[in-house]
């Protein structure tokens, strides 16, 4: 059956010392309560040697927030997937609206990037998500099939075992503006029926669905309630332990 996981990502915030105090701090609030999800943190790339260590024997994990197609080479600034397994971080972020918006990934780009991480055994967090137009124009459906389908709808079933989908709408993203717990089941319905159209019901039941976008503690409860819902992925509010923590427990 599918695991709940609450996922923060830090994006382009916190440096050393602040990577190391906001763990610390978040290891001092999940020690008074259960957390009844898998919890990971995805710091900076500079940071994860340090969040791995840092983590070690908590039940937080570490994940990246992406990394490059190619294994290795003459790509100045990149990092590896045998570079993110090398320092322990076993998750990464792939697909976010950012990167596909401000770093040009593309769906192309974005299947080279699952290949490679599949093929190093990284488990990926792969995020899609409509625009507010599409949405205005109810498009949003197409917009979310076809992002599903030109990259992880068309891998081996048993590449899904190390595939979380996080359904981050665009608008919601950094605004406030937070999907209705309504439309986030129904459009997370949908994507276990188009998992389940491509590869049967078994493993679409298994596969853990998030949702991301302005998600805190006052609204987590209500969005992980719902039946396709199987977690968040928390960007301004994964910041704070007190709110990360409230999310979490939200479970
Ligand atoms: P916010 O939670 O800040 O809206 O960010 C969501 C997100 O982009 C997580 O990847």
């Amino acid at each position: 059956m599918r695991k709940n996981i609450v996922a923060g990502n830090w994006k382009m915030n916190n440096n050393a010392t602040q990577t190391k105090a906001l763990i610390n701090d978040l290891k001092v609030a999940l020690e008074k309560v259960s957390a009844n999800c898998r919890v990971l943190i995805s710091p900076t790339s500079i940071n994860l040697t340090s969040a791995v260590a840092a983590t070690k024997g908590s039940v937080i994990e570490v994940s990246a927030q992406n990394m490059h197609q190619a294994t290795s080479g003459a790509y100045t600034g990149e990092i590896s997937a045998n570079m993110l397994q090398d320092v322990g971080v076993k998750t990464v972020i792939l697909g976010h609206s950012e990167r596909r918006t401000f770093f040009g990934e593309d769906d192309t780009m974005l299947t080279e990037k699952v290949t490679t991480a599949l093929e190093n055994n990284l488990e990926i967090i792969f995020c899609f998500g409509e625009l507010l137009e599409d949405r205005k124009s109810d498009n949003h459906f197409n917009v979310v099939e076809s992002q599903l389908k030109n990259v992880v709808l068309a891998l081996n079933a048993s590449a899904w075992k190390n595939i979380v989908l996080a359904y981050e709408p665009v608008w919601a993203i950094g605004t406030g503006e937070t999907a209705s717990p309504e439309q986030a089941q129904e459009m997370h319905a949908f994507i276990r029926g188009l998992v389940e159209a491509t590869y049967g019901k078994t493993l679409a039941n298994n596969v853990s669905i998030l949702y991301g976008g302005s998600v805190k503690p006052a609204n987590a409860q209500e969005i992980f309630s719902k039946q396709d819902v199987d977690g968040g992925l928390i960007g301004g509010a994964s910041l704070n332990a007190t709110d990360f923590t409230g999310i979490i427990t939200a479970f």
